[in-house]
């Protein structure tokens, strides 16, 4: 297992500076442009998932490179896939949730019909970074009623703590690699 978790950091680049001075990007494209990484991840995540959080119904993956794996692992466990978008793309009734950024406010949006109350879900994200993402989509699956069972991202910047960000999810993040 820790090999497996050492041959995925080994094929992950970062980019200090990018997109602006003072962020580090990790770029998860970087890693799973191989396909032996692919399926090495999405086995991690899978593995992970049955572990941790075997009775949820359903993976609510976040725009955009949480698409990447919150898809991918809902069709190998047979559970429902359910996007949270940035504001505006999503047709029909929207449920939406405006978070503060570092400079300005920024707006999730969830399909009203997309969560039942009592549906216990999973957030999946590429990366926890300041947490405040993951925060808001926490924030906003628990007002339309849904069970945020917890949160598994592929990479978290420790240093960062975001997940002290909030008390649902803080004891519940499951990561791949650190
Ligand atoms: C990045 C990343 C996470 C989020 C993490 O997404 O994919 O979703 O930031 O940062 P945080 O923990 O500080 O909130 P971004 O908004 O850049 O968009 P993208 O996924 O569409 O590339
Ligand atoms: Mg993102």
């Amino acid at each position: 297992y820790q090999n497996k978790i050492a041959k995925l950091k080994g094929q992950m680049k970062s980019y200090p500076d990018f997109p602006k001075p003072g962020i580090l990007f990790w770029d998860i494209f970087s890693a799973i442009s191989d396909g032996q990484t692919c399926t090495l991840l999405q086995g991690l995540l899978v593995e992970t998932i049955r572990r941790e959080f075997p009775d949820i119904q359903a993976v609510v993956g976040l725009e955009s490179r949480g698409f990447l794996f919150s898809f991918a692992v809902a069709a190998e466990l047979g559970i429902g896939c359910v996007p949270v978008r940035k504001r505006g793309k999503l047709p029909g009734e929207v449920i939406a949730y405006e978070y503060k950024l570092e400079y300005g406010t920024d707006v999730l949006e969830i399909q009203k019909d997309s969560v039942k109350p009592g549906l216990k879900c999973l957030i999946i994200d590429d990366l926890l970074a300041t947490g405040g993402t993951v925060n808001a989509a926490a924030n906003l699956l628990q007002s339309c009623g849904a069970e945020v069972s917890g949160t598994l991202v592929v990479i978290e910047l420790e240093a960062l703590n975001g997940r002290s960000k909030n008390m649902v999810y803080r004891n519940r993040a499951r990561v791949i690699v650190r």
